[in-house]
């Protein structure tokens, strides 16, 4: 079984998708047992507690900056034996220290189809904001591993969401958690965890097992 740590800053909607897909049983080979907020207003905390998982509060607020702050989170990481991290709205960028250390053990869900309106400054609603300015007319979510590059690491699951006239960012992005984020994260979560994905160079790859 292996240890799901979700990180988390805000409100906590993909995290408690992740909870109820736990709850369910669609979490094959995997728990979360700890929830890890950089944010100690953040209402992620009260869902896991809601649930009885253990949570912990790394406040971004008492760091310089995030290469500080990344250093004690990997000690943190460390104590919580963590097999798998997920970034569910964490809106801090890791240091490389971190993603070296876990190498293809973090996936972050982003609320586009990268590599479209991605990258720095591109996160939560201004996303939406950006997609609807550009005018196109499908977006959706992306679950990828972390690397080095914000937002650059190989691309685990996609889902495309249409755009609907008179869509504001709130709207779209309410459709786009719905219909994208909270199906493809604990989707991504669970073949993780069943060692069904395999990173070769850029790309990941999905072991079907005949399904
Ligand atoms: C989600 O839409 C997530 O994809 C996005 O922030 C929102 C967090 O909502 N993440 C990013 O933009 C990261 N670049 P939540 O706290 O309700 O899960």
């Amino acid at each position: 079984m292996k240890n799901i740590i979700v990180l988390v800053s805000g409100g906590g909607t993909n995290l408690q998708a992740l909870i109820d897909a736990q709850e369910r049983g669609e979490i094959q080979n995997g728990k979360i047992t700890c929830v890890i907020s950089s944010n100690p207003e953040a209402y992620a905390l009260t869902r896991a507690e809601h649930h009885g998982i253990k949570t912990q509060v790394l406040s971004r607020k008492n760091y310089q900056n995030n290469q500080i702050y990344t250093q004690d989170l990997l000690k943190l990481l460390e104590a919580e034996q963590a097999d798998l991290i997920v970034l569910a709205g964490f809106m801090i960028i890791l240091d490389k220290a971190l993603i070296q250390a876990y190498e293809n053990k973090i996936i972050n869900v982003h609320p586009s189809l990268i590599p479209s309106f991605c990258g720095d400054g591109f996160y939560g609603l201004h996303v939406h904001e950006k997609a609807l300015e550009k005018g196109v007319k499908l977006t959706g979510a992306t679950v990828h591993f972390v690397n080095e590059i914000c937002d650059g690491g190989a691309i685990i699951l996609q889902k495309a969401v249409e755009i609907q006239n008179g869509d504001t960012p709130e709207i779209l992005q309410k459709r786009v958690m719905e219909q994208a984020e909270w199906k493809i994260l604990p989707q991504a979560v669970s073949l993780f965890c069943q060692d069904r994905l395999t990173v070769i160079g850029s790309h990941a790859y999905i072991d079907y097992k005949g399904e």
